[in-house]
């Protein structure tokens, strides 16, 4: 056994790898994670006696913490995010690209001596069940307790792993640091981060991360984001299968059979609460389950069929809106072994965001770790603040959310957060067209990347900020994998945020969502009808189940209205989205592109249901 170990580590060029950076970073200790509770436990502690966290009142909140980050580091920090391909085309328009060289020497330079003065971890960790044919294996090395907590319940972490990657496994390398190396006698910092530096950097065809100076999500849980997303992204090209930003549920009717559903929309744009939807008062027999709310990766069955596991362990859910009506499942998941993170503290122990309950409760700490002032018009809680929480404490959890043979996918559903322009609901006419309306989705930003938030950016298949190589060629591959399987899923097209001349959403949302599932899972079932409109194909107002809802024939005309002046701004993004990768793109998107405008051209200005022209 090496030092720091309670196991045996047999991969020597795993051990060698680690005394490499141990050399470079120079931290005091190394430790290798177990992943055991005791191991959770004392570092929760340590992080309590640091200051980082505070434990939650146990009678509320068992076994749970609050943390509030520092100010510069509250979100992912996408233009100091880079892929480092050895080509600057493979990295394609849509990245930051630097010579992998160049990156090197920056970071070997900005590494040196970086943990110094702190411990250094090293964590085996799986992406998708232990052993799993569709799972991997990454070796996570922080010098951030935060991290390791997060990671025990975001991922599987321990010595199973380390069982399971034996002498000779593979394994993708990801190096995190917070980036402020403790001098002799320095005082510890609440939130230990560089401020002003940040470098969030992948290596595509090494299958490597390196993360410097943020201490935050996905800059730092690098099983996330980094791995699930941008290296896996570039592993599924190379080897024929799927890594997408994507939720994963089930859903169940009366006749309980069930179908599998994957959902991408771009972040904080409701993931969570539709993975972990109930339906609403009056659809007897039908129930949702959740897989996954973030990630999917995706492989090709011998029987033809798509299977999708969920890499993930854990929830790192977006707190503020999550309410007893927007989502009870994730409030029941968040009931214990919690970790909260930028959320607003009450006096008696529990936490608050804006959105949890109407009134804030008295006495506030806000997400500064500030009495909170209710006139200062600022918020409690950060917009982006967040929960992590284990999967398997969701009431809503499929039972096969860890069947290592994943869950069979037949419908693909694509939704941004638009205002304008796009219907409820509406399904692609074929695969291609298919392709064609993930690669061209717009949402309007959030707090969940820095930026302006509300203005529409294009974010192809909700990937933007998550494809590890050139987009174009995502497309192709997107394309390529349709033809190569004998039945693929369907693909739908959702925008529950439309809004009124008044500026009020037109969509009750949450578990009326529930309704348009319905008619998804039925109609690729072909038990459910759709008329052909000039964009694909649609529910007719009857055929979406109104049980319970107040909903009138008017409001879904409006809701569903395909408005031609609002489409021709939206291909004119789309041809500009076409041009920035014009080399690459598939040749088809052009002539679909043709195709869609020919198509609103011939139909009325404003196309309504049953084609009646007001
Ligand atoms: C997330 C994101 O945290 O997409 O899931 O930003
Ligand atoms: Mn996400």
């Amino acid at each position: 056994m090496i030092a720091g170990t309670t196991y045996t580590v047999r991969h020597t060029e795993l051990k060698n790898w680690v005394q490499e950076m141990a050399s470079l970073c120079k931290p005091v200790h190394i430790h290798w994670c177990d992943g055991s509770k005791e191991e959770y436990d004392s570092l929760t502690e340590q992080l309590v006696q640091k200051g980082t966290f505070i434990r939650l009142d146990p009678n509320k909140r068992p076994n749970s913490f609050a943390c509030f980050s520092d100010p510069s580091d509250v979100a992912r920090v996408e233009d100091r995010t880079f892929i480092c391909s050895r080509k600057k085309e493979d990295a394609g328009p849509t990245n930051n690209w630097v010579d992998p060289r160049e990156m090197k020497q920056t970071l070997q330079k900005l590494m040196e001596g970086c943990m110094e003065g702190r411990t250094m971890y090293v964590i085996p960790f799986s992406m998708g069940p232990v052993g799993s044919p569709i799972s991997k294996i990454g070796i996570e090395i922080t010098d951030s307790e935060y991290v390791v907590v997060n990671m025990h319940i975001m991922t599987r972490v321990g010595k199973r792993v380390m069982d399971i990657l034996g002498a000779d496994g593979e394994y993708v390398k990801c190096v995190h640091t917070v980036g402020a190396p403790l001098k002799p006698g320095q005082q510890e910092a609440r939130w230990p981060c560089n401020p002003t530096t940040k470098y969030i950097v992948h290596y595509p065809e090494e299958r490597s991360i390196y993360s410097y100076g943020s201490g935050y999500g996905g800059n730092a849980l690098l099983g996330k984001k980094c791995f699930a997303l941008r290296i896996a992204s570039a592993m599924a090209h190379e080897q024929g299968w799927l890594a997408e930003h994507m939720l994963i549920l089930g859903v169940e009717g009366p006749d309980k059979e069930k179908s599998y559903v994957a959902a991408a929309f771009p972040s904080a744009c409701g993931k969570t609460n539709f993975a972990m939807l109930i339906p609403p008062n009056g659809f007897d027999g039908w129930r949702v389950t959740t897989v996954g709310d973030d990630i999917a990766w995706i492989k090709p069955g011998e029987d033809g069929k798509l299977y999708a596991i969920n890499p993930e362990a854990g929830y790192f859910g977006v707190a503020p809106g999550t309410n007893l009506k927007s989502n009870p499942n994730a409030m029941k998941t968040i009931e214990k072994n919690t970790i909260f993170t930028n959320v607003a503290v009450t006096p008696d122990g529990d936490v608050w965001w804006e959105g949890m309950t109407k009134e804030p409760p008295k006495g506030l700490i806000d997400w500064r770790g500030l009495p909170w002032d209710p006139s200062s018009g600022k918020p409690a809680a950060h917009p982006n603040a967040r929960f992590t929480a284990p999967a398997y404490q969701c009431p809503s959890i499929d039972k096969d959310w860890e069947n290592p043979k994943g869950v069979p996918v037949s419908a693909f559903i694509f939704g941004g957060r638009r205002s304008t322009t796009i219907p409820l609901i509406y399904q692609a006419h074929n695969w291609n067209y298919g392709v064609y309306l993930a690669a061209t989705m717009g949402s309007e930003t959030t707090a969940a990347a820095f930026g302006e938030v509300g203005k529409v950016r294009r974010d192809p298949f909700a990937m933007l900020p998550f494809c590890g190589y050139n987009m174009a060629d995502y497309f192709n591959h997107w394309l390529q994998f349709g033809r190569d399987i004998a039945n693929p899923p369907r693909i739908f097209g959702v925008n529950w945020f439309r809004k009124d001349e008044n500026g009020n959403f037109m969509w009750p949302g949450f578990g009326d969502n529930m309704r348009v599932l319905k008619w998804v899972v039925e109609k690729i079932k072909g038990k459910s009808n759709a008329v052909e409109s000039p964009i694909g194909w649609m529910p007719h107002y009857n055929d979406l189940d109104w049980t319970g809802l107040e909903f009138s024939k008017a409001q879904f005309d409006k809701i569903m209205l395909i408005d031609r002046e609002q489409w021709k701004t939206e291909l004119l993004d789309h041809a500009e989205l076409f041009e920035r990768m014009y080399d690459r793109l598939p040749k088809e998107f052009i002539f679909m592109r043709e195709l869609l405008l020919s198509s609103l051209w011939r139909s009325p200005e404003k196309w309504r249901l049953q084609g009646e022209v007001y």
